[in-house]
């Protein structure tokens, strides 16, 4: 139902604004950064009645809340916090797989799990709202902040995000375990120009309809709470000023009926970043009628926001529209019974917490490349285990941890529990007698450590070496695009080395994101990307190679074979002049939807109904053990008034088979998947011949495929 359709709520959200004063409006439309106030400050905000904190934790917030609850109207803050992997600012948290690795599980379960019990732990730190999920759509893997995001497809971002945030909010807001989750960063903020973060992206009105708002209309309806405006602009207009993104689209078409936040600093950004606006109160003004209702980091807007009602050049009602929005969240999530949520006392980190964590990375692990070497057999009796992310939990962990965002960990030192890969593939070895050696070969970035002879020592004699390469947390993140995605420092070198000793290499991808591989790929037995796995990610990779767990994982992004071939994603409209540049073939190195099994799978008697719009298919087990198949359903519109890209996934099934097990697959696509944007805005369907594709990748060679006509 509709939040504003509830009369209870809305007569309590109109009873408590009718009692403030300006300045209590303004104030609740405030967000104030904790940890980057002097603490004065911060407790006079709280005695202003700012209506939320971030990046606070749980003692801090406390004590804010005693203040706020002391104010004249004693309207309690939300504490809002970047949980988006779990609640890992805080270091004794359990800390999961990132987004970019939960989603190669394609397993919405999981990720409804991994909302969960972020939801249980930042509550029980007291805390009520997470900056989570990204939406975006990781399209350009030279930005910095694709680790955050579920990949490069709408639906597939629509699927999890809808998941995650049905994990964080629970069935009600005032759940006990449960808090509010945000929808970020609308919208379309990654598809900025050369990847260069919160720049202008050069899309239209029709493209953002058409390939960033679905995953935000699954947002919608899965009940979010808040909407997070991005940095960056559209077509020449900020985000943030964007009163047609704002409202119209979102609210009015979509119906989002929570409160939208500004991301950070956004109003200043107007004067001093796109200069649109000539001064502070010009940027208020134009966030607060484009729809802005918190306004996350700028001071300033509270006096320019008085000033502006004050001299009449701003309604007050525009401020009222604002606070109602707060108000009703707040309402919804009982703060005025419970200001601080309760969670589960003692669940930091603990077994269950822990075993999701974990289950997770064991999802998202993505063979991608094996050649037979994998999982190792009885031959294997000595590996050496090589490379700088093999035993480095900040580079297994990525960005938007206690070590990239301080709040908690001053000190910024590993707080066990956590397995690397060194340190999983040692368990693992370990109970099967299979002797382990290892040396860290190179660095990522600084080469002051390299031993790359050393390294060689080590791995001379052995039966297997197992590389660990990748990237560090110093290159990922926000305000850290890469134009170059090549293996830095000499992790090439070091593999160049490793290969004069003629031993099979399995190389490890412990990373952000896709990077530029191909060279090291081809001179591997076998290749698996576990990006940021986690606090237990590094057991989950042994599991792999040993075979305990037979690898499950897809791509949810298209791996580049060099940065000047980006973008790479499958989804392209139709194009021609040949499928390739003169010196690089236009194919990825690895495709959306691909990932290898331990076993293997065979697709048959694909079925297409036209009046049902069922789509029916039948996968066997044909190898020798059991397995996960993810079954990836695509569209492709023949002939349209507008261009629609190749293929585009509509639907998908994880199944696990037993070996020779075969099963029945249905899926039921809905009229709404074989629509398109016109230029005029209007999604419609266009009656014609559809291609279907069914397989286990995006690639034409994985896909059975047949035509139906839809009216
Ligand atoms: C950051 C990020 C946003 C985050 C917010 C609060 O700058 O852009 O994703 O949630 O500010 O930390």
């Amino acid at each position: 139902m509709n939040r504003s359709q509830n009369t209870e709520l809305e007569t309590r959200v109109e009873s408590l604004l009718s009692q403030m004063t300006l300045e209590e409006k303004a104030a609740q439309m405030m967000q104030i950064p904790f940890s980057y106030v002097p603490r004065e400050e911060a407790l006079r905000w709280a005695r202003l009645g700012a209506g939320s904190f971030l990046h606070v934790l749980g003692d801090d917030a406390r004590e804010l809340q005693q203040i706020a609850l002391g104010t004249r109207l004693g309207i309690p803050v939300l504490f809002g916090i970047d949980a988006i992997h779990g609640h890992a600012l805080n270091d004794h948290a359990t800390v999961f797989p990132s987004q970019l690795a939960a989603a190669c599980s394609w397993n919405p379960e999981l990720v409804e799990q991994m909302g969960r019990v972020t939801a249980r732990e930042v509550a029980t730190d007291g805390l009520h709202w997470t900056f989570s999920p990204v939406l975006c759509l990781a399209r350009d893997t030279r930005w910095g902040r694709v680790n955050e995001t579920f990949g490069e497809d709408p639906y597939l971002t629509g699927e999890l995000g809808a998941a995650i945030i049905r994990g964080y909010q629970g069935d009600r807001l005032d759940g006990e375990e449960s808090i509010t989750a945000c929808a970020k960063h609308y919208i379309g903020y990654g598809e900025a120009v050369g990847g260069r973060d919160a720049c202008d992206t050069e899309m239209t009105y029709r493209k953002l309809r058409e390939v960033f708002l679905p995953p935000f209309k699954r947002a919608v309806e899965a009940g979010v709470a808040t909407v997070m405006t991005a940095y960056g602009s559209i077509d020449g207009s900020p985000f943030t000023a964007s009163e047609k993104s704002l409202k119209t689209i979102l609210r009015d078409e979509l119906g989002f009926d929570g409160f939208v936040v500004t991301d950070w600093d956004n109003v200043t950004s107007l004067v001093i970043r796109q200069f649109v606006a000539e001064n502070m109160d010009e940027a208020s003004l134009l966030a607060a009628n484009a729809g802005n209702d918190m306004i996350m980091t700028t001071e300033a807007f509270y006096d320019s926001a008085i000033r502006l009602v004050r001299t009449g050049r701003m309604d007050e009602r525009i401020l009222d529209a604002a606070v109602r929005n707060i108000l009703r969240i707040k309402f919804e999530m009982g703060l005025f019974e419970r200001p601080e949520k309760r969670g589960k006392p003692g669940c930091f980190a603990c077994a269950e917490h822990l075993e999701a964590s974990l289950t997770l990375a064991r999802e998202s692990i993505t063979l991608l490349k094996n050649d037979g070497v994998l999982p190792f057999g009885a031959g294997v009796r000595r590996i050496a285990v090589i490379g700088p992310n093999a035993d480095d939990i900040r580079a297994q962990y990525g960005d938007w941890t206690y070590f990239t965002h301080p709040a908690a960990n001053r000190r910024q030192e590993p707080v066990r529990p956590y397995t690397t890969v060194l340190e999983g593939i040692r368990a693992v070895a370990g109970e099967q007698g299979v002797a382990v050696s290892y040396s860290r070969g190179c660095g990522v970035l600084d080469s002051t450590a390299d031993d790359l002879d050393g390294a060689l020592e080590v791995a001379r004699g052995c039966d297997a070496i197992v590389l660990v390469v990748g990237d560090v947390p110093e290159q990922a993140g926000e305000t850290k695009d890469r134009a170059d995605l090549a293996l830095s420092g000499r992790q090439e070198a070091l593999f160049e080395r490793l290969k004069t000793l003629s031993i099979p290499i399995v190389t490890i991808l412990v990373a952000s994101k896709p990077l530029c591989v191909s060279h090291v790929v081809e001179g591997s037995s076998a290749f698996l990307a576990a990006f940021n796995g986690g606090m237990l990610g590094g057991q989950a990779v042994a599991e792999a190679l040993f075979g305990r767990i037979n690898p499950s994982g897809k791509l949810p992004i298209s791996f580049p074979r060099h940065s000047g071939q980006i973008p790479v994603y499958y989804n392209q409209l139709p194009g021609w002049h040949g499928d390739k540049y003169v010196d690089l073939p236009q194919t990825p190195l690895f495709a959306f939807g691909e990932g290898l099994s331990y076993t293997s799978f065979a697709y048959s008697n694909l079925r297409l109904d036209a009046d049902t719009r069922a789509v029916s298919v039948s996968l066997q087990n044909t190898g020798g053990q059991a397995g996960a198949e993810t079954v990836q359903v695509y569209l492709r519109d023949r002939v349209s008034s507008v261009l629609t890209p190749v293929k585009r996934l509509v639907a998908f099934e994880k199944v696990w088979l037993a070996a020779g097990e075969t099963r029945e697959l249905v899926f039921s696509l809905t009229r709404e998947d074989f629509s398109l944007v016109l230029p005029n805005e209007r999604r419609v369907v266009e009656p014609g011949e559809f291609v279907i594709f069914v397989g286990g990748s995006s690639k034409d060679e994985d896909l059975l495929s047949g035509t139906i006509f839809v009216e």
